[in-house]
């Protein structure tokens, strides 16, 4: 059975219940496989009310981006003019650096309803179910020394929360060195992957990934503490087509303000933005820990530290200890 003759099914009940026994005898399976492929659906963004002895109806479908809904909110010059919309891809990381590699231009976007390998920070695995996120990655070809590509890191930190900031009516905050917080819970991350040679950049996937409508049971247990939504933390769902088209304008703005005037005025929007500054923390560096009052950054992008000795660390990467 596949989910799309139990969606089908479902489809011709036309809002009415369908009982589990009808469906596992009209699919030749058991009930156990028809529960399983009602949560698959369920896990896509259907919705799907099951009632004992009565069955199953399906009460909603998930939003769906489309390019009608999308382009006419635009306001760009190249960011998002060139872009793909796919409904699943293991990664839109891979998507868009297999555009990268056939010479696609600055500025071209994927977007995918659902990553099966969505990836973080880390080596992390990053939870994208459908049609309820925005899952995405954003090429660019700037002409900047290889190390000082974690600048963009912070740029695009900035950009998404002054979208974000716009279209939902919430308090975001960025901890360093680029994820998004509401109230101490992550909303958004961002993945920042080059492609280099002989030293020299040659192109950088901007990966971004915003929960924007999932629901507390999209996520895993052991998220659900860490994350959410901007839905719920909102208590309304988000126009995802809006968020994005903000995104893309601030973005391709502030990538204008860097490279016209380099990352002084950037570094002053993250600060500002920033909720992890002139308080005491611990760092876990690839050199060690590093404990102290991180007050700012340093021209690379580099979060600068006070030590207790009143010495200053850069640290360049690294994570925050609990
Ligand atoms: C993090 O906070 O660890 C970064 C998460 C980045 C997730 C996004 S979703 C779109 C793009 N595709 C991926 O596989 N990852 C990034």
């Amino acid at each position: 059975m596949t989910k799309e003759t139990l969606l089908s099914l479902l489809e011709a009940g036309s809002g009415e219940y369908v009982s589990g026994e009808e469906i596992s005898r009209k699919l030749n399976v058991s009930r156990t496989a028809v529960w399983k492929q009602i949560r698959r659906l369920e896990s896509e963004g259907y919705t799907i009310e099951a009632v004992p002895r009565l069955g199953y109806r399906l009460t909603g479908r998930p939003e769906r981006l489309s390019l009608t809904d999308l382009l006419p909110k635009l306001t760009t010059r190249t960011f998002g003019r060139n872009l793909k919309l796919m409904d699943e891809v293991t990664s839109t990381q891979d998507e868009l650096r297999k555009l990268a590699e056939e010479g696609a231009p600055e500025g071209t976007l994927v977007i995918a309803e659902l990553q099966t390998k969505g990836r973080g920070r880390m080596g992390r695995s990053w939870h994208s179910p459908s049609g309820k996120g925005i899952w995405m990655s954003l090429l660019l070809r700037p002409q900047v020394p290889l190390q000082l590509t974690p600048q963009l890191t912070l740029l695009a930190a900035v950009a998404l929360c002054r979208a974000i900031g716009r279209v939902v009516p919430l308090e975001i905050g960025i901890k360093w060195p680029n994820d998004l917080l509401v109230d101490g819970r992550k909303i958004s991350g961002i993945l920042l992957e080059s492609a280099a040679e002989d030293e020299r950049l040659r192109y950088i996937v901007v990966g971004t990934g915003i929960s924007a409508n999932l629901d507390e049971e999209d996520y895993p247990e052991e998220l659900r503490d860490k994350a959410v939504s901007l839905k719920i933390a909102s208590g309304r769902p988000v126009d995802r087509a809006e968020l994005i088209a903000a995104i893309l304008q601030e973005f391709e703005q502030l990538y204008t303000l860097y490279q016209e005037s380099g990352f002084a005025p950037i570094r002053a929007l993250w600060e500002a933005h920033a909720i992890t500054l002139h308080k005491p923390a611990v760092m876990n560096t690839p050199q060690g820990p590093v404990e102290g009052v991180p007050f700012g950054l340093d021209d690379s992008g580099g979060l600068l530290v006070r030590m207790a000795d009143d010495s200053i660390r850069t640290v360049l990467s690294g994570e925050w200890a609990a």
